[in-house]
């Protein structure tokens, strides 16, 4: 074991998404999300589930803001939600949204927390998606007026943001596996939503920095370590192809304007994402960091289809989480070394990871849920190692400040290191994982295992 000592400047924080802690979903103005759609319509969400209240961070967020004071975060990463913003996806802005955002940033600053915002989880306007959503072109400049209208409007006290959350996730998982709002299974509508996401992406960026008053512009990719099943040439290449699409497929176009080699055909899957003459030389506009959500890895073997990535995925030996992840600190290290070297080490932010645990407070109010606490250990003791062995990693964001709305899952999984007592008024309780936080931040060094693989 060695110990590394972070940076007193690290970020060290928690995160949130709109959805899945607001609540009030349709005051002030705002306008219907595909999120309220999808979780308003019979069967798509565990138990019916909904994020009509959720945490109700929305009037709570000064009690909140108290909370991550009291564990001594620097940083908290929450998303903008565009129908707030946009009731409609374009044309009149809704102040009332925009000021929402700007009383919790004024409360975040007031208790020396940096304001670390994203403008797209996963909570589009129902109008735009009736349109088309990210399947169709007219939203690159809607999503570029969005940003450049928040940028705006909080730009004098908000110098970090990120773009967007998880890309992979809210086109593949939402128009391929049908798992997320829309919920539609279409290959070629994926694909074509890849790559005008990828478009939005880098156009929202250029109308950012046009602003003049960011500091640093990322996005938060979903990203698992891919690890070969075996030593055979054949599982190195599903390996390196499952990174290429899982890890790769809206980085790679932004940093470098081109896209990695996932598909086996690669040059059918290009023709199916409809690419039009001068697209490759847009979507190149480098962020200034990259930002890392990071659950778990993938092991990949070759599945010898011969159709699209072509990669079957083995069940890891490691323990799992109560959600049936498998823990393996590692992948976190593998994975930031890994983007390190591809990109000439980049400003990195660990901005997601964490696990779902079931403990809830006991007879004496106290959440015991130290398998949390050695969650965060092992995957914090690695993103130190990374740091110990030259990353330039600037911060670390546990998912999530407090339980939540777990998308399709409803309410049934628990990622806080504060509980939510959803059925008795969103009463929030530091768990022991909140405190164990604490004292890491405080302390600011940390052990780790140097031999993980
Ligand atoms: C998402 C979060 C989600 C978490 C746990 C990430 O994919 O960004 O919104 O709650 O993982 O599933």
């Amino acid at each position: 074991m060695k110990t590394v000592k972070f940076p007193a400047e690290f970020s060290w924080g928690t995160a949130t998404a709109s959805y899945q802690v607001e609540g009030a979903w349709d005051e002030d103005g705002k306008g219907e999300s595909i999120w309220d759609r999808f979780a308003h319509s019979e069967g798509r969400v565990l138990n019916g589930d909904t994020g009509d209240v959720a945490c109700d961070q929305y009037h709570r967020y000064a009690e909140d803001v108290a909370l991550m004071k009291e564990l001594g975060l620097r940083g908290y990463r929450f998303s903008i939600s565009w129908p707030r913003i946009f009731p409609e996806g374009k044309g009149k802005v809704n102040q009332a949204g925009l000021d929402y955002y700007g009383r919790l940033v004024d409360e975040l600053l007031a208790n020396g927390i940096t304001p670390f915002p994203t403008l797209y989880h996963w909570d589009l306007p129902q109008a735009l998606q009736d349109e088309g959503g990210w399947a169709d072109r007219g939203i690159i400049d809607h999503f570029a007026t969005y940003a450049r209208t928040c940028i705006d409007a909080l730009g004098d006290r908000v110098k970090r943001w990120m773009i967007l959350n998880e890309p992979f996730i809210f086109t593949f998982m939402s128009y391929l596996s049908g798992m997320a709002a829309p919920g539609i299974r279409d290959s070629g509508l994926a694909l074509r939503s890849s790559h005008i996401v990828n478009l939005a992406h880098a156009e929202a960026a250029r109308a950012m920095r046009a602003a003049g008053s960011a500091e640093a512009i990322g996005t938060a990719f979903s990203m698992a370590a891919s690890y070969p099943a075996s030593d055979s040439a054949a599982d190195r290449a599903a390996a390196e192809r499952h990174h290429a699409w899982n890890n790769d497929w809206f980085l790679r176009p932004m940093m470098k304007g081109e896209y990695p080699a996932a598909y086996l055909d690669q040059e059918r899957a290009i023709e199916r994402m409809e690419v039009q003459p001068g697209d490759l030389d847009r979507l190149r506009e480098p962020l200034d960091f990259v930002g890392i959500n990071l659950y778990s890895r993938a092991i990949c073997a070759d599945a010898g289809t011969r159709k699209n990535i072509d990669v079957r995925q083995i069940p890891g030996p490691g323990p799992r989480t109560d959600y049936n992840w498998e823990v393996w600190p590692a992948a976190i290290y593998q994975m930031i070394m890994r983007v390190t070297k591809e990109y000439g080490r980049p400003p990195i932010y660990i901005t997601e990871n964490g696990c779902s645990y079931k403990e809830r407070p006991g007879a004496d109010g106290r959440v015991r849920d130290d398998r949390r606490a050695a969650f965060y250990e092992g995957y914090i003791g690695q993103v130190g190692r990374a740091l110990a062995e030259g990353a330039d990693v600037r911060g670390y964001y546990a998912w999530s400040l407090m339980d939540n709305f777990e998308w399709a899952a409803g309410y049934s999984q628990r990622f806080g290191i504060i509980d939510c007592d959803f059925e008795h008024g969103q009463k929030r309780t530091i768990k022991d994982s909140g405190y164990w936080y604490r004292d890491l931040i405080a302390r600011g060094e940390i052990a780790y295992d140097e031999t993980l693989a």
